[in-house]
């Protein structure tokens, strides 16, 4: 028998698949199809203090071999989630999830990830400074080593403050991949305080639509998302993984078992399956229910060995 248990920050998985914040909403409507305990986690959509209602339709646009999306952070706001979202999700998954915290502004990311740290549920802390479809928040604290420092290092010292309390929480940060060096925000997170690293959100992209001349989705650009995004975040895995020693979560166009393997291969201890749930919304159940014969054909026994074989 294989062994597919993976140890994220200190918290054990069953697996390492977990669905990626926004294709998965807060886990209920999955809970109807299958029972998503099966999950290693699940990180759920990126909340912000406020209720959101997201940006002007259309936000989609389909691609070969991807999709763009501008949905604006839609979610309603992290007391709805305290008081709402969470107790239905205690109904139906009984693991720590994972708690995708977005936010405008420093103040509003550490009131938010302390929030959320606080709830009992909420295994990890993942900090979004990664979501390309926002003015003034999002991406512009994850372009910036310096700017990413500050805000991954205040919500570090919010979290610790609560340690006593037994409100803090492995602190991850989602990255961007629209940068030149990110290796270099990479080392400013884990310096800063992170304890691992999502990598990567979405592409920057566009479409246009040639019935009308203009780009397909309202806010103009969007971000890309699929398969095809696969090797770009294999190869950012891989370089990121030779400058930091904290653990990577592997994001981008991961699709199969296979992709699985790759990934982890490259430098990453947990994967993180995205668009393909909205292609499949059965794809992670899928993945993990074809790990271990997948294991098996490469020869691989427990799979948390192989992380970082690649290198
Ligand atoms: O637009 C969105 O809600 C996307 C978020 C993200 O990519 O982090």
């Amino acid at each position: 028998m294989v062994d597919m248990k993976i140890s994220l920050c200190g918290v054990q998985l069953d697996n390492p698949v977990i669905p990626a914040s926004g294709t998965f909403g807060y886990g209920r409507e999955f809970a109807e199809l299958y029972d998503i305990n099966m999950l290693g986690t699940f990180s759920f959509k990126g909340t912000t203090g406020k209720r959101r209602f997201g940006n002007p339709t259309p936000r989609i646009a389909e691609c070969r071999e991807g999709l763009i999306n501008s949905v604006g952070l839609q979610n309603p706001g992290v007391d709805s989630v305290i008081g709402e979202e969470l107790p239905a999700l205690a109904k139906v998954f009984s693991k720590p999830v994972m708690a995708n915290v977005s936010g405008f502004s420093i103040e509003e990311y550490v009131s938010v990830a302390l929030k959320l740290a606080a709830q009992k549920q909420v295994g990890w802390i993942e900090l979004n400074i990664s979501c390309p479809n926002v003015h003034n928040g999002g991406m512009v604290f994850g372009t910036d080593p310096k700017q990413a420092a500050e805000v991954v290092g205040a919500v570090r010292k919010a979290l610790d403050s609560q340690k006593a309390s037994g409100g803090s929480r492995p602190l991850i940060v989602k990255l961007s991949p629209n940068v030149t060096d990110l290796a270099e925000i990479a080392f400013a997170c884990e310096d800063a305080g992170a304890d691992g690293l999502t990598l990567i959100n979405t592409l920057q992209g566009m479409r246009i639509d040639l019935k009308t001349g203009r780009p397909v989705i309202a806010n103009r650009i969007g971000g890309f998302s699929g398969p095809a995004v696969m090797p770009v975040a294999l190869r950012m895995v891989y370089q990121v993984y030779e400058r930091v020693r904290i653990p990577i979560i592997g994001c981008g166009g991961v699709s199969s078992a296979e992709d699985v393997l790759e990934m982890m291969l490259a430098g990453a201890t947990a994967v993180q399956v995205g668009s393909a749930n909205l292609v499949n919304p059965y794809a992670c159940r899928d993945i993990i229910e074809a790990l271990p014969e997948t294991m098996k054909k490469y020869g691989i026994e427990t799979l948390s060995d192989i992380t970082g074989g690649a290198h």
